[in-house]
């Protein structure tokens, strides 16, 4: 049974101030919920204080993105070393931010993919197709490429503790969100990708979470889709009750 996993991104919002603001109504209003996984993930400035806030509750911390080495002439990039002394459990790598702003490749999401992986933290892989490629037909092949050149090389049990987001990037930030069924679609397609990497048995346990324009109004129907295990919300994620409402869905 995979546990859904409700995953809030701040991307670059919220000083240290509005993070203890945030923390100190969500974890009452979360309080309750143990059948799903709950994960905030705060820009690097408010992760240390958010750790501290949110220690002895249920929710977890992500950063949103991680260096490959421990340390070294990296200016600008946060090691995962440093993201575990700040109480940091997921790691958020390869967002189509990363990806099509700042120019990360498949090569540097693999390298960043094996520092987080040897420092003991869990992978949040985001994949997903632009709407040039989408409408091109393309889809399934975007993914199986991002996939296959992020993963490649590792161990299943390397992999033990991979999510993956499936984040079409023409639903990101655009109020536009995929249907359930366009979700599922290529979701059940990401698991068969993961079965022929690592074994049926394997990708059954992986967590596929589905990002782009969630909101408390179609959580519950993307949610009923067999391989939406779990949602990576943005926006929605930055005002503390809406954000619990998503993470309450029915
Ligand atoms: P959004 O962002 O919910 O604001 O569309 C999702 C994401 O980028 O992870």
């Amino acid at each position: 049974m995979r546990r859904p996993l409700i995953a809030g991104n701040w991307k670059m919002h919220k000083t240290v101030r509005e993070t203890l603001e945030y923390i100190k109504s969500f974890r009452e209003l979360v309080r309750d919920v143990e059948d799903r996984e709950i994960v905030l993930a705060p820009p690097f400035t408010a992760l240390w204080i958010a750790g501290h806030e949110l220690a002895g509750t249920a929710v977890r911390l992500a950063a949103q993105n991680a260096h490959w080495a421990e340390s070294g002439a990296f200016t600008g990039e946060i090691s995962p070393l440093m993201l575990k002394e700040c109480g940091v459990t997921y790691v958020i790598l390869g967002h189509s931010e990363r990806r099509h702003i700042f120019g990360e490749t498949d090569e540097m999401i693999r390298k960043r993919l094996e520092g987080v992986i040897g420092a003991g933290l869990r992978p949040i892989l985001c994949i997903g197709e632009t709407l040039e490629e989408r409408e091109a037909g393309r889809t399934l092949e975007v993914l199986g490429r991002q996939v296959q050149a992020a993963l490649q090389g590792f161990t299943r049990e390397d992999l033990r503790d991979l999510v993956v987001a499936y984040e079409p990037v023409w639903a990101i930030g655009t109020g536009k969100t995929a249907t359930p069924e366009q979700a599922q679609e290529a979701q059940s397609y990401v698991r068969k990708l993961l079965a022929d990497l690592g074994g049926k048995e394997w990708a059954q346990e992986v967590r596929i979470l589905y990002g782009g324009s969630v909101k408390p109004e179609n959580i519950s129907d993307l949610m009923s889709q067999p391989d939406v295990d779990g949602a990576l919300v943005g926006g929605a994620s930055l005002n503390p009750e809406t954000f619990a409402k998503i993470v309450k869905y029915a």
